[in-house]
């Protein structure tokens, strides 16, 4: 782990309290939104919000599992109410920053005495720094859902000041990433508490454009006039009680959003996996996470070879042809049929709780890697990875997801495709 800067570490103040951080705002939002793209060379999905006094836009990787919002405050950070978050404040209790920190260089953003501390990561590297926390002025579009509307501002809103050593492997441009997590100051439960809309959220990621909501449905796509948030299948999240961010103070659980995947069927057929790896252990291993910042889905070795051996099976031998990395299994897609979900290959479902199940189709489980070869979009995560099951990028575009996080569920859409609309079809007018 970077350090970087000089810190004075010792133990919080035991005291917690439920605090909001104050916001002003002269009209109540029910939800906000903001648009996404899929950055090609990385594969990663960038938004932008404005930040700081005056407004200035800042892009930002989507990170869903972390817990905050990072910008770089090293670099041109220029803002008359930035401030720091002083030890023991409500912020830093809100935070749950176990450091209180010195600096010394000169005062700047990223750069004060008696503020606490959290740590900025860049989770498609797996580094992290230290970094204090603050506030500033953030804004965004607001919505009733149909179209993109007036643009409102949070004015206290939290983040933690990373630094441009977080920058490796992000697309140009990008100096931060949004962190949608389970904590109390991710970018949605900020804004909830800010607005005092549902503790909830959406992502809607695109092969090209797709969309993120603040806030409750309706979540209406143009060329479809049906709210889209009365037509999701919910399973629990799940917490997993040890963190999963590269760095964290000790005893924190992790931001990460789990949900209790049972099996992969595959066709309707169960495949034999090693149950163990499905649940998650006392170390906080094992389990099924949903992530923005893995491109495909990464299964564990001996998940990833079971699923890829009965995916296989179920096709013509002929169809098989010599695999293109990172994949392990590619198909010459001249055999293969298509429908509006994509290439017809053999149905792929991730199997939870009460008989629900997450189908993949072929749009969702097929990357194109040549004009006729298809490959299997699922990566191997080695044979001890933190987490068993990642669901990444290429299995969530067109699918509208949603995180209920006060009653602790997951709704999802199943693909946009088949209702004749995609996650790049909301609305955005320019804001007013
Ligand atoms: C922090 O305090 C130390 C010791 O008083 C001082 O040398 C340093 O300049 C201060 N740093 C800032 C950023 O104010
Ligand atoms: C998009 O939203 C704008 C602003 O609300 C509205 O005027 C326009 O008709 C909408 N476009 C479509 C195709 O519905
Ligand atoms: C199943 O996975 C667990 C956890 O990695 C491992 O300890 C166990 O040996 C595995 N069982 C089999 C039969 O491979
Ligand atoms: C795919 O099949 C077609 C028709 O049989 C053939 O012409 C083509 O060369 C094959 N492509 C690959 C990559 O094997």
């Amino acid at each position: 782990m970077a350090v970087s800067r000089n810190l004075l570490l010792f133990s919080a103040s035991l005291l917690f309290f439920i605090v909001s951080p104050s916001f002003q705002a002269s009209f109540r939002p029910k939800a906000l939104v903001l648009p996404v793209s899929k950055d090609a060379s990385t594969n990663q999905y960038v938004t932008q919000i404005k930040q700081r006094t005056p407004l200035v836009p800042i892009k930002l990787t989507l990170d869903l599992g972390a817990e905050s919002l990072w910008v770089d405050c090293e670099q041109n950070y220029v803002s008359s109410t930035y401030k720091p978050a002083r030890c023991n404040s409500a912020q830093c209790n809100l935070a749950r920053s176990k450091s209180c920190g010195s600096c010394f260089d000169a005062p700047k953003p990223g750069c004060n005495n008696n503020t606490c501390s959290l740590f900025p990561a860049n989770t498609v590297k797996n580094l992290a720094t230290i970094g204090e926390i603050a506030q500033d002025v953030v804004a965004v579009q607001s919505t009733d859902g149909k179209s993109s509307g007036k643009v409102v501002s949070a004015s206290k809103f939290l983040f933690i000041c990373g630094s441009a050593i977080l920058f490796d492997g992000l697309p140009s441009g990008v100096t931060g990433m949004a962190g949608l997590g389970r904590s109390k100051i991710s970018m949605p439960s900020q804004f909830s508490a800010a607005f005092s809309f549902p503790r909830k959220f959406a992502i809607c990621l695109g092969s090209s454009n797709g969309v993120l909501f603040f806030g409750d449905g309706p979540y209406s796509f143009l060329a479809l006039n049906i709210d889209i948030s009365k037509s999701l299948i919910y399973t629990p999240l799940i917490l997993n009680p040890v963190s999963t961010a590269p760095a964290s103070f000790s005893g924190d659980p992790s931001s990460d959003y789990f949900i209790g995947v049972t099996g992969i069927s595959i066709n309707e057929k169960p495949v034999a996996l090693n149950k163990t790896l499905l649940s998650i252990n006392k170390e906080g291993h094992g389990g099924t996470k949903i992530s923005t910042v893995a491109p495909y889905t990464v299964l564990q070795t001996s998940i990833y070879r079971a699923v890829v051996r009965a995916f296989t099976k179920e096709l013509p031998k002929a169809f098989r042809v010599r695999a293109v990395a990172p994949f392990g299994a590619c198909f010459n897609s001249t055999g293969i049929g298509f429908s509006r979900v994509g290439p017809g290959v053999p149905l792929i479902d991730l199997n939870l709780p009460n008989k629900v199940v997450w189908r993949i189709f072929g749009f969702n489980s097929m990357v194109r890697v040549k004009a006729d070869v298809l490959c299997l979009g699922f990566v191997d995560g080695g044979l001890e990875p933190t987490t068993s099951i990642v669901i990444g990028g290429h299995q969530l575009e067109d699918n509208l997801v949603q995180f209920d996080l006060a009653a602790s569920r997951v709704g999802f859409s199943s693909s946009l495709l088949f209702r004749q609309t995609t996650c790049a079809n909301f609305n955005f007018t320019s804001a007013a």
